[in-house]
């Protein structure tokens, strides 16, 4: 049970004063109804490509993995009765993530990890023709999608003083990409909110990370690659010279959600074959 002087003390510090509390602690005045010690997961954009690979990794490590999308996917249909649930979820709708958390929390007890992959991208476009909706739709989906995941899944775990948030940022949150300037600020705003977070809950257990990935053969990045020229030109950004696998980028978020990487919060992992170090965009 957490208490007012607990905020006051600790998770408020870097507030000023007369800043409205949140009323954290509601989660913990549940009866925990967990119906088994595996952790629970909950990943976000599961049902494609980069989010599809890390509910797989973090199922093959024992988790009961609840998949969060705005589609069910057939081949985790196919793997149910593996402790993976299929939730459809517009992240950018605070009714259903609350929804969402609430219902992990009624039929698991916790939430243990959280992976937040649901993301868009906008054609590359010159800024000064981009239409402020194709503008809002990527910046609600990938920022404000990732932060109310953030929000109520931190509700639970900073009740329960443990808890793990990988966010999936890119490389475009770190380096200028001309022609995207929806996206690649989406991207920003995640891994500053990751650092933020990372401070705000160290103390209460709760570690939270970002990923950056580069180009993946992963379906945001098919597009792109439809065309020749494109994918070679694209690649001399990067050193290895290759796509990265969606299977390397779980890898390293599932480390990061795994008891090794207990030490790690606050870290935006570069996975992109060495290109936010060579830092060329253009
Ligand atoms: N593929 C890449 O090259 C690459 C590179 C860097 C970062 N990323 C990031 O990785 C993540 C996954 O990318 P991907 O290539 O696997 O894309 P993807 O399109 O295969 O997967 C994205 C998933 O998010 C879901 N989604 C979209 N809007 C949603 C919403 N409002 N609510 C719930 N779910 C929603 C989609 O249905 C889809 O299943 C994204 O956040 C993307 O920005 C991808």
């Amino acid at each position: 049970m957490i208490d007012e002087s607990t905020f006051t003390d600790s998770l408020f510090m870097y507030l000023p004063t007369g800043e409205p509390r949140v009323p954290l602690d509601e989660a913990a005045d549940e009866a925990p109804v967990a119906e088994s010690d595996r952790p629970v997961a909950v990943v976000t954009g599961g049902a494609s490509g980069i989010g599809r690979a890390c509910a797989q990794a973090l199922q093959a490590t024992g988790a009961i993995v609840v998949v969060a999308d705005l589609r069910a996917d057939a081949d985790h249909a196919a793997a149910r009765g593996s402790g993976l649930v299929q939730v459809v979820c517009d992240v950018r709708r605070e009714e259903d993530v609350v929804a969402l958390f609430d219902r992990v929390r009624v039929d698991f007890g916790r939430v243990d990890v959280l992976v937040n992959s649901a993301g868009v991208i906008e054609r590359a476009t010159r800024t000064i023709e981009q239409k402020v909706g194709d503008w809002d739709r990527v910046m609600s989906v990938n920022a404000r999608g990732t932060f109310l995941c953030c929000r109520e899944a931190g509700r639970t775990m900073v009740a329960r003083r443990s808890g793990v948030i990988v966010n999936i940022s890119s490389v475009a949150g770190i380096l200028a990409i001309p022609g995207s300037n929806a996206y690649g600020p989406s991207k920003a705003a995640v891994a500053l909110m990751t650092r933020n977070l990372a401070c705000e809950w160290a103390r209460f257990g709760v570690r939270v990370n970002a990923v950056a990935p580069g180009y993946v053969d992963a379906p945001m990045a098919h597009e792109l690659f439809q065309d020749e020229t494109m994918m070679r030109k694209a690649l001399e950004r990067v050193p290895q010279a290759r796509l990265g696998t969606a299977q390397e980028i779980a890898a390293v978020v599932s480390f990061l959600c795994s008891p090794v990487a207990g030490y790690v919060t606050g870290a935006v992992v570069p996975v992109n074959g060495g290109w936010s170090a060579l830092g060329s965009a253009s």
